[in-house]
């Protein structure tokens, strides 16, 4: 078979409508479940937020939930929570969303970057260590692309060291460690963000979950202001039925009853989402293994994912054109695809403040090869076969 001449060398691109990265997936039921609470009582803080919670410690397995604004919201009050101070370090993987360690950065602590797996693209374990120091208060990991880190080896350098482990689940509801048990249930605090992007999704959402009562209860505080109405929490005795007592100092953090009925209809097709999602990557694997200069993301066997993200290396030097000049082939073909993420360091407010290109090697090579594909539950055999044509044809045309 001659070559196929990719859209970009000015070929006819191998579809005319557009097919992008994400799309979220809303039936019927999830418009239903808005609607009833549209005609509620609650608009917020009503019982679809208790019933959500409820679900969610099902899936996860874990004994405490709370819901909230969103995923980065998730991440600052798990680190109010754990007690983070001025002058504290927090161990961060760099790829990812800015949001993982500006948590961090909110309570006047420091994000110390380590790097990733080359293979993988989790944070490697056996590059923590040597981070750690008497500041060192706790890790955040991220479930990069939906695939659960190394829990085993994380949890058990956090304990030998005193650390709180936090995992930022945004990729990864759904996804369970063989022999641990889901995520949500395993790390001290996970965070969750169900923005559109996402498996399940409730426009904006987020949520943490935890088995500590300890954390949970902090956690549910940084929700409302750090207001409370537990006499048990206040410094004085309540004045009356109506009183309350700020005894910290936070946002309001509260996801409406909208979200969480939206979420929770979402929550119910997740076996669905996370099955359709995995026989995409499937396909995907079959076609991309096969091309050469191609590189794809490591499956480690013990994580059963719900995949995020479907990522391609286009590898150094193996094209006639880099990661940038593929992605704009694939542009042309209408196949619009992403890149996740720019090593957050690389930002111009941390290079401002001190950081600086060539802190963590490994996830700056992934970032310079890397592209994100299509990958949602309601895309079309037709679809996958697209975007398997569109990098196939632009791989061999460009090919050394
Ligand atoms: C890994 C990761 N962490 C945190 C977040 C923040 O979540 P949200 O957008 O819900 O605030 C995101 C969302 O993009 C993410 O991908």
């Amino acid at each position: 078979m001659g070559k196929d001449l990719p859209a970009a060398a000015g070929g006819i691109p191998v579809r005319t409508e557009k097919l992008y990265y994400a799309h979220q997936y809303i039936d019927e039921s999830d418009i239903a479940a808005v609607e009833s609470v549209l005609r509620s009582d609650f608009l917020t803080c009503g019982p679809a937020i208790d019933g959500l919670e409820e679900k969610l410690c099902r899936i996860t397995g874990a004994e405490h939930a709370a819901v909230c604004t969103n995923g980065t919201a998730a991440l600052h009050m798990a680190c109010m929570a754990i007690g983070l101070q001025p002058g504290d370090e927090v161990i961060v993987t760099p790829l990812t969303f800015a949001a993982s360690a500006n948590c961090v950065l909110y309570c006047n602590a420091k994000p110390v970057f380590s790097d990733v797996d080359p293979e993988t693209y989790l944070l490697d374990p056996s590059k923590i260590e040597e981070k750690i120091n008497s500041h060192t208060k706790a890790v955040i990991t991220v479930d990069y692309g939906g695939q659960a880190s190394p829990l085993p080896e994380l949890t058990d350098i956090c304990r030998r060291h005193g650390l709180k482990l936090i995992e930022d689940a945004a990729h990864s509801i759904g996804t369970s460690y063989r022999g641990l048990g889901n995520v949500g249930s395993i790390a001290d605090i996970t965070t969750f963000s169900f923005h559109a992007v996402k498996v399940v999704t409730g426009g904006e959402g987020g949520a943490v979950t935890t088995n500590d009562p300890e954390l949970f209860s902090k956690m549910a505080l940084y929700r409302t202001h750090a207001i409370t109405r537990d006499p048990s929490l206040m410094e004085n005795e309540p004045e009356g039925p109506w009183y309350y007592e700020q005894v910290g100092l936070s946002m309001n953090y509260r996801m409406t009853d909208i979200q969480a009925a939206l979420i929770s209809g979402q929550l119910d097709k997740l076996e669905l989402f996370k099955k359709r999602r995995q026989e995409i990557c499937g396909r995907y694997d079959e076609a991309f293994s096969r091309i050469p200069g191609i590189g794809l993301q490591k499956v480690i066997p013990e994580s059963d994912t719900a995949r995020h993200l479907y990522v391609i290396r286009i590898k150094e030097g193996a094209f006639g054109i880099d990661r940038k000049g593929f992605f704009d082939a694939l542009s042309k073909e209408n196949i619009i695809p992403n890149v996740h993420y720019i090593p957050v360091y690389l930002h111009p407010w941390y290079r401002a403040h001190g950081y600086s290109r060539g802190l963590c090697p490994i996830a700056e090579k992934i970032y310079d090869e890397m592209i994100t594909l299509p990958l949602y539950y309601s895309m079309t055999d037709d679809d996958v076969r697209d975007v398997i044509r569109a990098v196939s044809r632009i791989a061999e045309y460009y090919i050394k």
